[in-house]
């Protein structure tokens, strides 16, 4: 494994030579998943993420499948990470051939409610972060006329998920991005393939506290190392658009023919529990609150 700090490379006496892959959110689920896959195929793999032990288990499968791991340390979601990211690369003689940003995360709860800063972190990461890595290594890819990006995006991608909104703002921007990506860079030889699953088993769902509620709780789960193959495949056949699993392309499906009129609302419903702070602010649970109508409505039914 490759961490020496910074300061011991000179990036300037070391062309960069060797194609390497480099993977944000390599320290778990989906993206650890991926660098063990690509790692198959031999050569250099960036693993980034913010877990010391996460990321020396992924570079430890990475090395048992027969990649080079070099493991780089490091909060994605600080301005000055992609550059870091860049000089990193440059500083161990190597170029990025393949880009997988994975690194991200959701929160569940009302917009009105949640912490500003920890809805704005999901701007920070799951867009900022990714655009300004994807827009620093395009270039070099495309006059190489070789690699490409892979871009995890969600089923939340293809509809507004109200009480999760950021997250699926965020990974709609994600599709938008790449699909536009994949259309411009096709002619140079340039791949970028946008994945969008349903719920995958990893620590994501927890972590966003969608894991007891939303649309991903009724949508089967899915293997990392599933989603991990098929991206590759996908990629690797030059593709613009995985969706793994079926109950994930059905979901697509419906986002795209049901009228917002009432797919907004279902996917609310679905969204927010009766315990859950009230989204009008009163510090009362949505069941006590707001949501006392709907609530009686189902006591009376039942
Ligand atoms: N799991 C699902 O149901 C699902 C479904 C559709 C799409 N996705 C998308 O798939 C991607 C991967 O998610 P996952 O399921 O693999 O979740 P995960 O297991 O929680 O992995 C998230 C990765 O992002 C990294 N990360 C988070 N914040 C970071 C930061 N500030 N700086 C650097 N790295 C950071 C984490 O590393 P550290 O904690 O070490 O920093 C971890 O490696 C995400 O973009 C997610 O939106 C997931």
């Amino acid at each position: 494994m490759r961490d020496e700090p910074l300061q011991s490379r000179d990036a300037s006496s070391r062309p960069p030579t060797r194609p390497a892959t480099v993977v944000t959110g390599a320290s778990s689920g989906i993206g650890r998943a991926l660098a063990q896959v690509i790692a198959r195929e031999g050569g250099p793999i960036v693993l980034i993420g913010r877990s010391p032990e996460g990321l020396s288990a992924a570079a430890a499968e990475v090395r048992k499948a027969g990649g080079e791991p070099f493991v780089l340390e490091l909060d994605l979601s600080l301005i000055d990470a992609p550059q870091k990211i860049e000089d990193f690369v440059a500083a161990h003689g190597l170029f990025c051939d393949v880009l997988v940003n994975s690194a991200g995360y959701g929160l569940r709860g009302a917009a009105a409610t949640l912490p500003i800063e920890d809805q704005l972190g999901i701007v920070d990461l799951n867009i900022r972060a990714l655009t300004d890595l994807t827009l620093r290594l395009i270039s070099g890819m495309a006059a190489r006329r070789r690699g490409g990006v892979i871009n995890l995006s969600s089923v939340a991608g293809a509809l507004p998920g109200p009480y999760m909104a950021l997250y699926y703002a965020s990974k709609a921007f994600v599709r938008s991005f790449s699909l536009a990506l994949h259309q411009e860079l096709a002619p140079s030889g340039v791949t970028v393939t946008c994945v969008a699953p349903g719920p995958v088993r990893t620590r994501f769902l927890d972590r966003a506290g969608a894991g007891t509620a939303g649309l991903f709780r009724i949508l089967p789960e899915l293997d990392a190392d599933d989603v991990a193959e098929q991206a590759w495949r996908g990629f690797k056949s030059g593709k613009r658009l995985i969706v793994p699993g079926i109950s994930a392309k059905l979901t697509t499906l419906a986002a795209s023919l049901i009228p917002s009129a009432a797919m907004l609302p279902l996917v609310g419903r679905l969204q927010l529990k009766g315990g859950d702070p009230c989204p009008c602010g009163s510090g009362k649970k949505f069941r006590k609150c707001c949501g006392a109508s709907r609530f009686q409505r189902r006591r009376s039914a039942s």
